[in-house]
């Protein structure tokens, strides 16, 4: 049986992987930050099981691999993101991003890393942004770009290290998808884009580690 793990599973596309997941039989352990009201979460039926997490609690990131300890998990994906928008943001706006965006994934991803290495598997994904591309927009404010970048600044600078560990890692770009976070003009519906998620991580083998793939699979620029 494989075991998924995602990181921000309320809603959007982080919902719809842990339902897709559930629904073909595999175990998934999904985070939430209300755990007391899971809505939509709460009702995927199958192997689900859920877990408190906001990403920039460090108390509850250690909670959640303590509780993990013992568990391999075949798939972790880390999709909790924000879009705090464009322009030049307050300081505290700027800084939450950042944390959320682009810290976020490697400590989550890092506190778990053991459980993947005792998985049989071991692929990670990084939910991250065509948006944080260096060749989207350079040079004028974006603070959710600019986070994204981070990202995949962070993960390119750490996936070594993970790849040593036997781990195969990528940063996924999910297409432009209806969410809470983009509306109902985007081109893709969540089922769309995590269909092509789930088949591109299926097919990752240990010479992929370190791509940035959308959907699709096609490469995206970093
Ligand atoms: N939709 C797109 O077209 C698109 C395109 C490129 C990349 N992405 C990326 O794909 C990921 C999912 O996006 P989405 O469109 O599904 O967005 P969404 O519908 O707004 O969902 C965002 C998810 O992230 C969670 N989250 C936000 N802040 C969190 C925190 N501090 N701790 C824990 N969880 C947190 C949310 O939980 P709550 O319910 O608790 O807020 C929610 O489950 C994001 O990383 C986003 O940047 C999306």
């Amino acid at each position: 049986m494989t075991t998924v793990a995602v990181i921000g599973a309320s809603r959007g596309i982080g919902l719809e992987l842990a339902r897709q997941y559930a629904a073909d039989g595999c175990r998934v352990h999904a985070t939430t930050r209300a755990l007391d009201a899971p809505g939509a979460l709460g009702a995927v039926g199958g192997d689900v099981h859920l877990h408190p997490l906001d990403v920039v609690d460090d108390g509850q990131i250690e909670a959640l691999a303590g509780a993990l300890s013992e568990e391999p998990i075949d798939i972790l994906i880390h999709n909790a993101g924000i879009n705090a928008g464009r322009g030049a943001g307050d300081p505290e706006t700027t800084a939450r991003s950042m944390r959320i965006n682009a810290e976020a994934p490697i400590v989550t991803v890092a506190a778990l890393l053991d459980s993947v290495v005792a998985g049989g598997d071991r692929k990670v994904a990084v939910m991250s942004s065509v948006q944080g591309s260096g060749r989207s927009r350079a040079g004028s404010p974006d603070l959710y770009g600019d986070s994204k970048r981070e990202l995949n600044t962070r993960f390119r600078a750490i996936e070594p290290e993970w790849r040593a560990r036997g781990i195969t890692a990528v940063a996924l770009h999910p297409g432009y998808v209806r969410t809470d976070m983009t509306g109902s003009h985007a081109s893709l519906s969540p089922e769309e884009s995590v269909r092509g998620i789930r088949n591109v991580l299926a097919g990752l083998t240990a010479k992929d580690s370190g791509r940035f793939l959308d959907y699709r699979g096609k490469d995206v620029a970093w």
